[in-house]
């Protein structure tokens, strides 16, 4: 089909406008809906019965009643590196790096692995119904060149960067201040803005780098306001000790990153599991986003993500898979981890809100509302079409639910890859 070629798709047509946890109006639903996508990008989506008239004649329609059409999922924190990892056993975080993750990302020096893990990394997002990603590359630049080739290969909206080290790491992994960042510098040249790619730069975590690298770190994010940022925070007690004993003069681990300037919009910040409301406030004040990651702070033992809080203070707020500390590809499975840690932490996570943190949660987190993450007129057609009937079970469940609310909260608690049925980037089906 030539550029010019509109396409309809009819069924339950879901995206979310606003945050449903502040905005009821926020979601929108046409069970029987069209969404009408032309040259990559959607032209209009709603009721059936309200855009029928206005298709040009003998316009055919992609039939997928009985299923639900949305924006795809958006994961805003996962190592693509760590794939072959993926449910590696350790007591903590800190032994767990040791052990599996510095040995794994290793091999990442090598190219040609590099665009293999990366070629079946992004097969399994596209299965999950994930079209962006937050992606962590490792500190080697051809881990990142093999990422974003890869990506740019499929069409896809992907942000990702190369990892920063110059210290308390392997010497194998090591970069310096000056040397990482000459080669972040060079690497967002090379693919901020090319086609669909974004650039995030990517400071490990505290422990992992020298003051001077993350002093330059949030140099080169002031330079560059509209690059991304991302690293880690306030993942597990051990790792907040350790910062803590790095970093005395700094009032919080938050505060660390608070003092080079690395506070602002499109940061963002994965785990965030031990803040207090001085760390939240900031990060509202700054407008830097926290990344929820569920089944890896439930696997590692991390700790429970305190929603409450953080919704009382407007912390921007999306959920992620961080595979490999998470066990899932699967959004639908993050949600299922989400709300049981926040069933935990004594709140109750609707439907609805999952379904918007994995979505128009993470777009506004990144700035990216106009783009992706929900059917604005204009937004990139990045799609997918959800099955409620995809297994026996979810069938016999998804019959009987009585409303929206508990149809999304049966798939988020059920659902998982075999729930997606297709997968569109830019308006092309990629799975
Ligand atoms: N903290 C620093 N590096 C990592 C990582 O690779 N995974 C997780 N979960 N936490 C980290
Ligand atoms: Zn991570």
């Amino acid at each position: 089909s030539d550029h010019t070629t509109l396409d309809v798709y009819r069924g339950s047509v879901l995206h979310f406008t606003a945050d449903p946890l502040h905005h009821p109006e926020g979601t929108a639903w046409h069970e029987d809906g069209l969404l009408l996508i032309r040259d990559g990008h959607v032209v209009a989506a709603g009721d059936y019965q309200h855009l029928k008239d206005a298709l040009p004649d003998g316009q055919s329609i992609h039939d997928y009643r009985g299923k639900i059409i949305m924006p795809g999922f958006i994961d805003s924190h996962v190592h693509y590196p760590q794939t072959d990892m993926i449910a590696s056993p350790s007591p903590g975080l800190l032994p767990w790096l040791e052990k599996y993750t510095f040995p794994t990302e290793r091999k990442f020096s090598d190219p040609e692995h590099a665009r293999d893990v990366a070629d079946f990394f992004l097969d399994q997002l596209l299965s999950c119904g994930t079209t962006t990603a937050m992606v962590y590359c490792t500190v080697h630049p051809e881990s990142v060149d093999a990422f974003f080739a890869e990506s740019e290969a499929r069409n896809l909206r992907m942000i990702a960067g190369k990892v920063m080290m110059d210290r308390n790491c392997p010497d194998f992994l090591q970069d310096t201040a000056e040397g990482g960042i000459r080669e972040t510098e060079d690497l967002l040249k090379k693919w901020h803005n090319r086609g669909r790619q974004l650039y995030a730069i990517t400071p490990r975590f505290a422990p992992t780098s020298s003051n001077a690298q993350l002093q330059l770190s949030g140099e080169l994010a002031a330079a560059h306001p509209d690059v991304y940022l991302q690293t880690h925070a306030a993942e597990n007690v051990d790792e907040v000790a350790w910062v803590k004993s790095l970093f005395p003069e700094s009032r919080s681990y938050m505060d660390v990153y608070d003092k080079y300037g690395m506070l602002r919009p499109r940061s963002m910040y994965g785990h965030c599991v031990w803040l207090n409301d001085d760390d939240r406030r900031r990060m509202a004040e700054t407008q830097s986003a926290i990344s929820i990651c569920p089944t890896s702070n439930l696997f590692l033992g991390s700790g429970l993500f305190d929603f409450a809080n953080a919704d009382k203070q407007h912390v921007p707020l999306s959920i992620a898979t961080d595979v490999g500390g998470g066990t899932s590809f699967s959004m639908l499975q993050t949600m299922n981890g989400a709300y049981k840690v926040a069933r935990m932490s004594g709140t109750f996570l609707p439907g609805l809100r999952m379904f918007y943190l994995a979505t128009l949660g993470g777009a506004r987190s990144m700035q990216l509302e106009n783009t992706i993450g929900n059917f604005v007129p204009g937004a990139e057609a990045d799609f997918i079409i959800l099955d409620p009937d995809a297994t026996p079970l979810l069938a016999r469940r998804t019959a009987n639910t009585d409303s929206l609310e508990e149809l999304l909260f049966a798939l988020a608690l059920l659902g998982d890859d075999r729930s997606i049925q297709a997968t569109f980037a830019a308006g092309k089906q990629v799975y």
